[in-house]
């Protein structure tokens, strides 16, 4: 029995909306024969599918990140407003992009979800120049040439995107428009000076890793003009071998998730910075999306071995309760840390590795959805403390690669409202075939206990098409008792709510 005990008097923090952000790019069907798909019966009179609409809704999506990502390293929002788009080849996935989803269509859709946008600029082949411009046509009233360019295509009033990212990951040699740290500390000091000059409400993130060196050069020649840091983060890596890591595998990763944000906030702490600068983990999944082949420079190598392959992203049976149970443990991490964490984007939202999956007729929730609606949903928006005095029960698992691990079974955090009665706790089980019970000590009189609860029929299981098997099941446990016992599934993500009778 593990016991906990909640004081819901002593507050870690108000958790911001945005760590239940997402992310969506120019890469295989997410826009393109995903979120945008003119002529499908599901699709509104704009080209937006509905279906995929309405269950982003559902999940309050607060903030879209748009449009890379890789892709964004060598794309030139100029050639996609108008009446006029240009087509790009996409050189970052070698593939054509008809440009007729731009940053107009992007707002409209962000606009339709009643959600943020986050514009992500390049920083690889573009200059700082054309990422305020940028800010020009998106914030401006009629000032200057691109918000009179906005005007003419039709958008009176401005977009007003208050979320800007300078670059994407121009830290790593895959990314087109590289750079080391010193040139990036520059490249961004000089690109957020001209964005803060064009519009100084705008908020701006800076493409970062928990590396000491990018980081200090960054933030000493941009600490001033920078509101977030960006870092990412995918844990089953697969972009040339589509070999998606076992239940217990995945749950080697659950160790230490926080660990890029713990070393962030070293950095920020050290320079003074971490009131000033919030950190933005503005791309993370368990699973990193497949594209072998991409960086092939070899001779006779044809699209079947780089564009074709994309495909088996949409295997919907990878996504199991491991990704659900990793989801639960990731944002569980983000809530524990939301006084240096305002911002997560689960990457991508749609097709990939998203937590939805679209076709020509419909779409599937995968079981990573179900952990957003129980966290967005019915768990509170106030993290408070929690603690036990038991020990946690522990389970041996081996990384993919075979190193061994010993990681806590249960994963827990208590959170209440503030704007109602009551407090909510998310518990994870972890445990491949074990359930574990845990019992709630505190003084809340008067209340009754609900459980929901997502565990799936076993630890792989996953929804496709005609198949539902991952959703969320409520349990009413009844009369409150302090010490009363919960039972936690195995393999389960549950939100326990205590409520005012
Ligand atoms: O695999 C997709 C890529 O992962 C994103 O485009 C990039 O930002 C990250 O490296």
């Amino acid at each position: 029995m593990y016991s906990i005990k909640i004081n819901e008097k002593r507050v870690t923090g108000k958790r911001n909306p945005m760590i239940y952000g997402h992310f969506i790019e120019h890469f295989h069907r997410q826009i393109y024969d995903g979120i945008y798909d003119p002529g499908n019966p599901l699709s509104d009179e704009e080209g937006f599918r509905t279906d995929i609409m309405e269950a982003m809704r559902k999940i309050k999506v607060p903030i879209l990140r748009w449009p890379g990502g890789c892709f964004v390293s060598s794309y030139h929002w100029k050639d996609a407003v108008g009446p006029e788009r240009k087509p790009l080849f996409d050189k970052a996935w070698r593939v054509e992009d008809p440009n007729t989803f731009g940053t107009d269509e992007y707002v409209k859709l962000c606009n339709k979800l009643g959600c943020e946008p986050y514009i992500c600029t390049n920083a690889g082949t573009g200059t700082p120049e054309e990422m305020s411009d940028w800010v020009e046509y998106c914030n401006l009233e009629d000032e200057g040439q691109f918000a009179k360019w906005r005007i003419a295509n039709g958008y009176e009033k401005p977009h007003k995107v208050k979320y800007w990212s300078i670059g994407n990951e121009n830290y790593g040699g895959w990314e087109i428009g590289a750079k080391c740290a010193d040139e990036w500390g520059r490249l961004v000091r000089e690109a957020a000076k001209m964005m803060k000059h064009v519009d100084p409400e705008t908020e701006l993130s800076a493409a970062a890793i928990p590396d000491v060196d990018w980081n200090m050069n960054l933030l000493k020649n941009c600490g001033p003009y920078l509101d977030w840091i960006s870092i990412h983060q995918y844990w089953d890596m697969m972009p040339e071998v589509n070999n998606p890591a076992t239940y217990e595998q995945c749950m080697a990763w659950t160790k230490n998730v926080s660990r890029a944000v713990d070393d962030v906030r070293g950095i920020l702490t050290a320079l003074h910075l971490e009131d000033k600068i919030k950190i933005a983990f503005d791309e993370w999944n368990l699973r990193s999306w497949h594209h072998p082949n991409v960086h092939s420079i070899k001779q006779g190598v044809g699209k079947d071995t780089y564009v074709t392959p994309r495909d088996k992203n949409d295997d919907n049976s990878t996504y199991t309760m491991a990704d659900a149970v990793f989801t639960a443990c990731f944002l569980n991490a983000m809530n524990r840390n939301c006084d240096i964490v305002g911002m997560a984007n689960f990457a991508p939202i749609l097709n990939t590795r998203g937590c939805i999956y679209s076709y020509d007729k419909g779409i599937v929730l995968r079981s990573t959805y179900h952990v957003f609606d129980l966290y967005v949903n019915y768990l509170g928006d106030t993290v408070i403390d929690m603690w036990s005095e038991d020990e946690m029960p522990t389970l041996n698992v081996n990384y993919k690669w075979g190193a061994p691990e010993t990681v806590d079974t249960l994963d827990l955090i208590a959170t209440k409202w503030s704007d109602k009665e009551g407090i909510a706790v998310a518990a994870v089980n972890k445990h491949m075939d074990e359930s574990q019970e845990i019992a709630i000590d505190g003084d809340f009189e008067n209340a009754k206990v609900v459980m929901y609860s997502i565990s799936g029929n076993d630890k792989d299981s996953y929804n496709d098409i005609d198949r539902n098997e991952v959703t969320i099941n409520e349990e009413i446990i009844g009369r409150f008792e302090s010490g009363m016992k919960i039972t936690l599934k195995p393999h389960s993500v549950n939100v326990i709510q205590i409520l005012p009778i």
